[in-house]
């Protein structure tokens, strides 16, 4: 049976999901917060890159971390570095769907999924060293054909993994075209964990039809939630409510502002420039004024573009939304 409403949880994004974004999520009702993936090597070695990726907040009540690698003993050190830190992350999720060229190269990523002895010895590796919840994300293996992906989300499940999200594209498809959900019911119908179906979310109803599609309680939600934090409230009310001007320059502004406390201002409004354009693309504000948004370079100028978006005339956010 579908679910009305089912569980919707933030997708791992590159770039975007951190404490600052997540922070506009969780306004609207996010519970299943995750970290951007985080390289091992990149922690073994104390790389600086990965603080601000495992901030966590204080009042996140619950944060997945995203581990990505393919080499079994920076696996394990990172693995316990992830586990002795301050952060407390209730689920470790092991990369198996990045495509990046240079991830891929590295044999991490979706080339884990044609390495499954590689993978498993990863995993092994996570499993003894992590006392949380270890997850997997990954994608399909084959799209006309639901066995190579099933054989391979049963031997995680046998080596310990207790939940699996599956991205419906192939690793060559990246992000584009469709999501093929029968694999994920596929998978889900063949497997004792959880599994929670990825890709192609952006409104409300696509979460109905995915859930449908794939018999899926879970979902996760990635460029979906993308300058639209509010889906979280949607999906959890069932309801697309309406979103003004004013509440979507104020949720805008929020997250600038948590950007600006976790960067400082100088990298953050650097940083924001594509954030602030998330929030304005497609929703009727005039061109010249969003031409502005790469200029901005201090607080104070995007406290002036924010005036004049007050100000100027365009249709109701409203009239853009659902
Ligand atoms: C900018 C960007 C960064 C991403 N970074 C990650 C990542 O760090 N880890 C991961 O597992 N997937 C990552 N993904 C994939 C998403 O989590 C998700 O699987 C994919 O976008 C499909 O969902 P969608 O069609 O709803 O966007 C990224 C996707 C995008 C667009």
């Amino acid at each position: 049976m579908p679910h009305a409403q089912p569980i919707a949880a933030l997708a791992p994004m590159a770039g975007y999901t951190d404490l600052p974004f997540r922070r506009a999520c969780r306004r609207y009702g996010l519970y299943y917060g995750t970290t951007a993936l985080v390289d091992a090597g990149a922690l073994v070695h104390g790389n600086p890159d990965c603080v601000p990726i495992l901030h966590r907040g204080e009042e996140e009540e619950w944060l997945q971390v995203q581990l990505l690698g393919s080499i079994p003993t920076d696996i394990r050190t990172s693995t316990r570095i992830l586990r002795d830190g301050p952060w407390h992350f209730d689920a470790l999720d092991f990369n198996m769907g990045c495509p990046v060229r240079k991830v891929i190269k590295r044999l991490a990523g979706a080339a884990l999924m044609t390495q499954p002895a590689r993978a498993l010895e990863c995993l092994k590796e996570i499993r003894d060293n992590w006392p949380g919840v270890l997850t997997v994300k990954m994608r399909i293996l084959k799209e006309d054909d639901p066995e190579p992906t099933i054989r391979l989300a049963q031997r995680l499940e046998a080596v310990g993994v207790q939940g699996i999200a599956i991205h419906g594209r192939l690793a060559r498809m990246l992000y584009s075209g469709p999501v093929h959900t029968q694999i994920i019911r596929a998978v889900r119908e063949n497997v004792h964990v959880p599994v929670t179906a990825n890709g192609g979310i952006f409104t409300l109803e696509d979460v109905s039809r995915l859930a449908e599609a794939t018999g899926c309680e879970r979902v996760m939600v990635a460029r979906g939630a993308i300058g639209v934090p509010w889906i979280f409230r949607d999906i959890a009310t069932g309801t697309v409510l309406p979103v003004s001007r004013e509440e979507l320059l104020e949720t805008m502004t929020f997250h600038v502002e948590e950007m600006v406390r976790e960067y400082g201002e100088k990298s953050a409004m650097i940083l924001s420039r594509k954030v602030i354009s998330s929030y304005l693309s497609g929703r009727g504000f005039p061109h010249e004024l969003r031409a502005q948004v790469v200029k901005i370079a201090s607080w104070q100028d995007f406290m002036d573009l924010r005036a004049r978006l007050t100000g100027c005339s365009t249709a109701q956010v409203a009239d853009f939304h659902g």
